[in-house]
């Protein structure tokens, strides 16, 4: 089940599952027909194509152009048009008489439940809108948002989104120098936070995170407090002048606050994510393009009909949240599903019961929840009722054939297509993903590229190839702008691998002979751990700071859950002690400084570490030390020994 054996058992798929005849007759796009034809229709005449779509949203004025296109690769798309995303998301839902549809079924891990409607949402947003014009949050504003899974989560987004304030939303398993530095990075006034969460029977104290977070931060003016804990105290201390708690201020509003008419190349959101320097990178989305892709993304691969009730168990606080549980759903009117906690809290049946509870026919999960899900046994699931799902979907590393059987199996009993989505927070939506009523699938494949994306698998010449990297080869309205305060960086990490023709996602990939495209993994530094994007590079800084450390390398292995787990080599400072002791302040610096998700899965010490004769870290060995693999060509290295003690260490599990 590791991801070399996924890699492996890739290569050797060769079943396909095409839809079945009742799904596809009612689905949006319902034969790989009526793909082709949509697919062609939006290469060869992508300005007329996604004019076509953009018309089934509101704008408050319409585009000089669809594509603007001469200064690439800063791209504008429906330049000249102003629009405002939560009113796509609410008013538009509202002023059409959709308003008392049901948008959010939440649900929090204690079991309190609560259920809005489009209307509520809406005055909901408003007047958190108005809370943070109160304390002083204007368009281009940067915000921050630190919140766990409840619906002031979303609200707040769409508040932010609402006045044209820009989010920049930190997942809730940050710790607090990760805060700091996403809020010196962009320079954020006002940080959005609650007393505290739930995750799995205890509380999580975000607030005290926060304060170590921002302790030193200048530009932060507010610290806006939600109260999760309500009947159970949870400890929240408040700083005078600066700390506020929403309920104070949101009884002094108004529960009306006009949608701000924002530019359409505005940006609407900052989300952080890593890369293959120390420093995770500010992703820049604007205000038009990211609507429309967004909104046709969902219609379409989740084949969104208008009595689905959808749920989407990822954090909102990753990007698969902002555009798959907030704006590409409610753009779409549809009814979903909110769940604040763990998977097995508290019990492992948890999510089967939402399902039968809520009766959610489309269900958005990552592989490693599969995975885990097949290691606690098919009992849980099959205790409970799980027919009214009619449609899977998995998200965020690769898939293995055996997961994705499982999933088949026992999760959509044999009815139910999967959706294989393959995109990243830079492409703001779904790049690769089959069309539920169109596609075959095959187990562990993204399949085919999404309208308007124009995908190749290319060489380092730019070449097609069989096997090698994968590149798209046009602008889509969904695309990133840039890195936050870097430009430069933009350009070099995503634009100048193929000469800044070719947007350079960092994937491997793979074409079959049906055109099917397969991931196989990243290519860089970026290691996929439970879904979760973390830089080699990051973790290493973070080792090297402890005093009794000289140098650091950390690569990425198969793991059985995970997908991939992260194992780190450390050598330090002649005369220090390579002790437990050491080793758990390593693993105490990875929690405060990136967050307990980030952990290594090993830390082995040595005295140095298998390099060239002109000093370069030989990764390619270390990986096959963690992987227990023989070791690859060995000749140029400047002492061999040193290797031999890393893969007995290994093997001896020190
Ligand atoms: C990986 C998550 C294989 C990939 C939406 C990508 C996938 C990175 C898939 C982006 C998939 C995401 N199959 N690999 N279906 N989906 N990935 O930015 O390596 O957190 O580059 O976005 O996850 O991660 P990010």
């Amino acid at each position: 089940m590791s991801t070399t054996n996924t890699y492996e058992s890739i290569s050797n798929e060769n079943r396909k599952f095409p839809p079945a005849a009742s799904f596809a007759a009612n689905a949006h796009i319902g034969s790989m027909e009526s793909y082709r034809k949509e697919y062609n229709k939006s290469i060869e005449d992508p300005h007329a194509y996604w004019a076509e779509v953009a018309e089934d949203l509101h704008w408050f004025k319409p585009w000089d152009s669809v594509l603007d296109d001469s200064s690439q690769p800063f791209y504008k798309w429906f330049d000249g048009s102003r629009t405002n995303l939560s009113y796509n998301c609410l008013d538009r839902h509202v002023a059409e008489g959709r308003g008392d549809k049901t948008a959010i079924l939440w649900e929090g891990e204690p079991g309190d439940k609560r259920v809005l409607t489009y209307a509520d949402l809406l005055s909901e947003v408003s007047r958190f809108a108005n809370v943070l014009k109160r304390l002083g949050a204007h368009k281009g504003d940067r915000v921050a948002i630190y919140l766990p899974m409840i619906p002031e989560l979303a609200v707040a987004l769409l508040a932010c989104a609402r006045i044209g304030a820009v989010h920049s939303v930190i997942f809730a398993g940050f710790s607090s120098d990760s805060i700091r530095d996403r809020v010196l990075d962009s320079q954020t006034s006002l940080v959005i936070t609650a007393d505290g969460g739930y995750r799995r029977g205890k509380i999580l104290e975000l607030k005290k995170i926060v304060d170590a977070g921002v302790q030193d931060c200048a530009c932060v003016h507010h610290v806006l407090v939600v109260e999760r804990g309500g009947d159970e105290a949870i400890d929240c201390p408040m700083q005078n002048e600066r700390d506020v708690f929403y309920n104070n201020v949101s009884a002094k509003v108004d529960a009306v606050c006009p949608a701000e008419e924002m530019e359409a190349e505005d940006l609407l959101f900052l989300l952080y994510t890593s890369g293959t320097t120390g420093k995770p990178k500010g992703i820049m989305h604007t205000t038009a393009g990211y609507q429309v892709f967004s909104y046709l993304t969902a219609k379409y691969t989740f084949d969104l009909q208008s009595d689905d009730v959808y749920w989407c168990t990822a954090d909102v606080g990753w990007i698969t949240g902002h555009t798959y549980i907030v704006y590409g759903i409610l753009q779409n009117c549809t009814t979903q599903v909110m769940y604040e906690g763990a998977p097995n809290s508290p019990d492992e049946g948890r999510f089967w019961e939402i399902i039968e509870n809520y009766k959610v026919s489309i269900f958005y999960t990552a592989p490693t929840a599969i995975r885990a899900f097949m290691k606690w046994g098919d009992d849980w699931v099959t205790k409970k009722d799980l027919s009214s799902l009619r449609l899977l979907g998995t998200v965020g590393e690769p898939i293995n054939p055996e997961a994705w059987m499982w999933y088949h199996t026992v999760i959509g009993a044999e009815r139910c297509p999967i959706v294989d989505t393959w995109w990243q927070t830079e492409t703001g939506g779904h790049m690769l993903t089959p069309l539920p009523g169109a596609t075959p699938t095959k187990p562990g494949c993204a399949t085919l590229p999404f309208f308007g994306i124009d995908a190749d698998v290319l060489n380092d010449d730019g070449e097609s190839v069989e096997a090698g990297i994968l590149a798209i080869k046009k602008p889509w309205p969904g695309m990133m702008r840039g890195i936050y305060g870097d430009t430069q960086r933009y350009e070099s990490a995503y634009w100048s691998k193929w000469g800044g023709q070719y947007y350079f996602p960092g994937d491997g990939a793979r074409v079959d002979e049906d055109g099917y495209i397969w991931i196989l993994g990243r290519v860089d530094d970026v290691v996929n751990v439970s879904g979760h994007r973390i830089g080699t590079a990051e973790l290493e800084s973070v080792f090297v700071e402890h005093a009794a450390v000289a140098e650091s390398a950390v690569v990425g292995v198969p793991h059985e859950i995970k997908g991939q787990g992260l194992i780190a080599f450390v050598t330090v400072i002649e005369g220090q002690a390579c002790s437990d002791n050491l080793r758990n302040q390593l693993v105490a610096m990875v929690d405060k400084s990136i967050g307990k998700f980030a952990r290594p899965e090993r830390i082995l010490f040595s005295s140095d570490l298998p390099k060239t004769r002109s000093g370069k870290i030989m990764r390619r060995l270390l990986r096959d030390i963690a992987e227990g693999r023989e070791l690859g060509n060995t000749s140029t290295l400047a002492d061999p020994s040193i290797v031999e003690n890393l893969q007995l260490q290994f093997q001896q599990g020190n």
